[in-house]
């Protein structure tokens, strides 16, 4: 008997995880049985990063070693330097993110001296720094001191991005967010690193093609394509008269929807909150209004809830990054939960092949090439 398939892998149960749930019955969405709510009001990004990767939260010394590990780390290897320098300023920075990563694993592979939790920990350190390197060296042709003494991941990004101290409103805003980018079960990169790491390769592998994963639109990219969206309305009218325009012409708004939550995305209202905080600070009357005026069209006409990219988009503007950065900026903070899905993978590996309902042409005679 021919077996369903399911387009997209929709409702498909596809593994076991004990990491995190996304919208299940009672639960909502937690990392490791704790809930995104306490998790983004009370904790920081390491914290998170460190539950997720060792499986506790940590306690106070934990933290702070974990946090000096990372501080420690924040430099870049000479060789991966120079690779950085040969990507060209018209490239995409996933692309910066991508290449990096994958030559971060010839120059410092994992193997003896170097485990999995310490490639975890290397690349959540250094995300940040290879970007704004390569960045900078485009920008200005400064080739930047990447070591930093912030303690943490969003203060490093927002110094080496700014070249001062930040602002604790922006720090706070994109460690927030970092936290709520951090995991979110078997979204299409985390199932792309599990995939991979499935068969067996090294660590920097998975993360690589995950990266790639998140890059699309439909996934991490929704937060840069939000922001083009949102910076073309200079008012709330115009807005909804655009939206109206581009629903009648069954065109997507990205930042709205997903495969899971039906009723909204819960880390919405958490980003969305401090995008309203920054718009304040900033005296912003156009972002913060046109994006709450798209919300409201969009509940009202589709039935269809902001995820965490539309208001990402607004925040991440309001602290100053440029858009290309926000889909880079997911990475940042996802190389957590894809560690934890790798080493998880791993500890219980079964290689990930399913199989594919046929649909091409019965077996028919093959005609050599002179007679076609
Ligand atoms: N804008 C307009 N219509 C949308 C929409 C959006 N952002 N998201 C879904 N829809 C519509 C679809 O067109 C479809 O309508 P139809 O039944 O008339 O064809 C219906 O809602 C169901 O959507 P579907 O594409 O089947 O959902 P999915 O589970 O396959 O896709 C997403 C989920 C997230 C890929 C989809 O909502 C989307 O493309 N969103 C925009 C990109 C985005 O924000 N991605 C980040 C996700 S966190």
């Amino acid at each position: 008997m021919a077996s369903e398939t399911t387009a997209g892998l929709a409702g498909v149960v596809a593994g076991r995880t004990a990491i995190a749930t996304v919208g299940k019955e009672g639960k909502g969405l937690t990392y490791r049985g704790y809930s995104i709510n306490d998790l983004a009001g009370q904790a920081t990004f390491e914290e998170v990063a460190f539950l997720l990767i060792y499986g506790r939260l940590p306690t106070e010394s934990e933290l702070s070693d974990y946090q000096e590990a990372l501080r420690g780390q924040r430099s870049l290897p000479g060789p991966l330097k120079t690779v950085l320098e040969q990507i060209p300023a018209s490239a995409h920075p996933m692309d910066v993110m991508r290449t990096g990563c994958s030559a971060l694993g010839a120059l410092e592979p994992e193997g003896k001296g170097r485990d999995q939790t310490a490639v975890a920990n290397r690349l959540t350190a250094c995300f940040s720094s290879l970007l704004l390197y390569w960045h900078h060296l485009h920008a200005s042709g400064r080739r930047i001191d990447t070591a930093s003494d912030e303690g943490s991941t969003a203060g490093h990004f927002l110094r080496l991005l700014h070249g001062k101290k930040p602002d604790e409103l922006k720090r706070r805003a994109v460690d927030v967010s970092l936290i709520l980018y951090a995991e979110h079960e078997f979204n299409a990169s985390t199932f792309a690193a599990r995939t991979i790491i499935s068969t067996l390769p090294d660590f920097y592998s998975a993360v690589t093609g995950a990266i790639g994963a998140l890059r699309g639109p439909l996934h991490g990219g929704a937060n840069e394509a939000a922001m083009a969206l949102i910076e073309r309305f200079s008012a709330p009218d115009e807005a909804e008269k655009g939206i109206l325009g581009m629903l009648a012409a069954k065109q997507l708004i990205m930042g709205f929807g997903h495969r899971v939550y039906k009723i909204s995305d819960p880390r919405s209202d958490v980003i969305k909150a401090w995008s309203k905080k920054l718009a304040e600070a900033a005296g912003d009357e156009r972002l913060y209004p046109v994006s709450e005026r798209i919300e409201r069209v969009m509940w009202r006409e589709k039935r269809l809830f902001p995820n965490l990219d539309f208001y990402s988009a607004t925040a991440y503007h309001l602290c100053g990054i440029p858009t290309p950065m926000f889909t880079p900026l997911f990475v940042v903070s996802r190389i957590s939960g894809w560690s934890a899905h790798i080493i998880e993978q791993r500890g219980d590996n079964r290689l990930i092949r399913p199989t594919a309902e046929y649909v091409g042409p019965e077996p028919r005679p093959f005609v050599p090439i002179s007679q076609r």
